[in-house]
């Protein structure tokens, strides 16, 4: 098949290198912003006189036909064209004549699919925020039933002070917030019109590049057109974005894989999202958080693969730049769908607050306590405190008890200078309600960061 390109050269391309070179069999998902894209710069065109009205109308009803055959599935996506600029153009002046060869006017390749990739790009941004958003929400629900259930505030997965599981989930909310931030602040950087490059260099055409960047939405046009065509911070950013995101869900995936085991029992996932195992009829396996961490890696491969594909590159555009395209779509697609069944599981899992109390009986979460009372109550240089509390907790494990189930008597043979007000101290649920310093766990404090984030989602 001829090609666009086909004036300099003599004989066709193999079918190998129409294979190997074209992007039309994933680079269509751009359609809508491609066609958007020439809509303006033919607006524009007109405006400056470069178009007739006559060319201008036929170039919007050849346009608008060409998106509905898309849209109904008639559009015949060729390997031969390379790619969907090419299809569509080629289709269009098919469909209208001479004044399709026309749109190409003051344009190139290099500056459409800059304006085409980043616009899906940037709006896949702020798709992203809102399905953060509808994911905190659910965290939200679950955390402020559950701000003075106890829960074993670990450090290396031992325990180590008691904690509440509002305050435990109220740690993703921060997370999940600052990755909205993220996104947010990607889109505001990359919101640039490319549109009015050109190739690399800008044209001699009369533009208006002001215009174009309006239409399409932009805040403002780039400043440097070499940099502009081969800038691909924008998809570099959600990728990191994306990566930084699902190691968050990785990290939360993570514990309630735990948390779902009989070892720790502290939620139950419901049945519509875990799956059964073919041999063993017992099992009821967590694949959604498996899956979720296992996503995560290939999101990150995506991340590598582009920043290795910009890495040493000339400027300015270079054919490995198509390569840009398939991991940002993959990491899109994987992060969508990762938040909406994250989302489910949350919401149909059942907690489990007794055994959350029950697995905080274990592990002397109150020792901080015994020595934070020998330093206030018994003026007793924290070292030495750390030593003494360090005595009772040898001697818990030693009769088998945690120490804050201990008797007085013991504490009072390690120490003659212990009182019998520290009992209260060693309560569990004192010792969470104990810890009042700003972001603390007391449930105080967690309400307040629990209304902090409802005020950030307008809840
Ligand atoms: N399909 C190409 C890409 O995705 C479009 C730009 C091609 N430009 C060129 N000069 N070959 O990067």
């Amino acid at each position: 098949m001829e090609k666009m390109w086909s004036g300099r050269f003599s004989s066709s391309a193999s079918s190998l290198l129409d294979e190997f070179n074209a992007s039309i069999m994933f680079d269509r998902k751009l359609y809508l912003e491609d066609i958007e894209g020439s809509l303006a710069h033919a607006k524009m065109l007109n405006k400056q006189s470069i178009l007739t009205d006559e060319e201008y109308t036929k170039i919007v009803d050849g346009l608008n036909q060409v998106k509905d055959e898309i849209e109904s599935g008639k559009f015949e996506w060729n390997i031969s064209d390379e790619d969907l600029h090419m299809g569509i153009e080629k289709r269009l002046t098919a469909i209208i004549g001479d004044a399709g060869k026309k749109l190409h006017t003051a344009r190139s390749r290099n500056d459409q699919v800059a304006v085409d990739f980043r616009r899906w790009t940037l709006k896949k941004n702020l798709i992203l925020v809102e399905s953060i958003k509808k994911l905190m929400n659910e965290i939200l629900v679950v955390a402020e039933k559950h701000t003075e259930t106890l829960i074993p505030g670990m450090t290396h997965l031992q325990h180590a002070q008691p904690t509440n599981f509002g305050f435990h989930l109220g740690a993703y909310l921060a997370m999940f917030k600052r990755d909205i931030a993220r996104f947010e602040d990607s889109f505001k950087r990359n919101n640039i019109s490319p549109l009015g490059c050109a190739a690399l260099a800008g044209t001699p055409h009369n533009v208006d590049r002001e215009f174009t960047a309006e239409l399409l939405g932009f805040d403002s046009v780039s400043v440097n057109c070499l940099d502009t065509v081969s800038d691909r911070d924008f998809a570099l950013e959600i990728l990191f974005n994306i990566s930084t995101m699902m190691m968050h869900i990785s990290r939360l995936s993570e514990e309630l894989i735990m948390w779902s085991s009989y070892e720790f029992g502290f939620v139950e996932l419901s049945d519509e999202y875990s799956t059964g195992s073919s041999i063993m009829p017992q099992k009821k396996n967590p694949d959604v958080p498996e899956l979720l961490r296992g996503k995560t890696g290939r999101v990150y491969g995506s991340l590598i693969g582009l920043l290795t594909v910009m890495k040493g590159l000339p400027l300015a555009y270079n054919k490995d730049t198509q390569e840009d395209k398939e991991g940002v779509f993959d990491a899109v697609e994987t992060a969508e769908i990762s938040l909406e069944i994250l989302k489910e599981a949350i919401k149909t899992m059942e907690v489990k607050p007794q055994n959350m109390e029950k697995a905080c009986a274990i592990g002397h979460l109150s020792a901080t306590d015994l020595a934070d009372y020998l330093v206030e109550k018994c003026n007793i240089p924290f070292r030495e405190a750390h030593f003494i509390t360090g005595r009772a907790v040898a001697k818990g494990e030693e009769i088998g008890v945690d120490i804050s189930e201990m008797e007085f008597k013991y504490f009072k043979e390690i120490d003659d200078r212990i009182d019998e007000d520290l009992m209260p101290y060693l309560n569990l649920k004192h010792s969470m309600n104990a810890r009042t310093s700003q972001g603390g766990t007391a449930t105080i404090r967690t309400k307040e960061q629990l209304d902090y984030f409802k005020d950030f989602l307008g809840m």
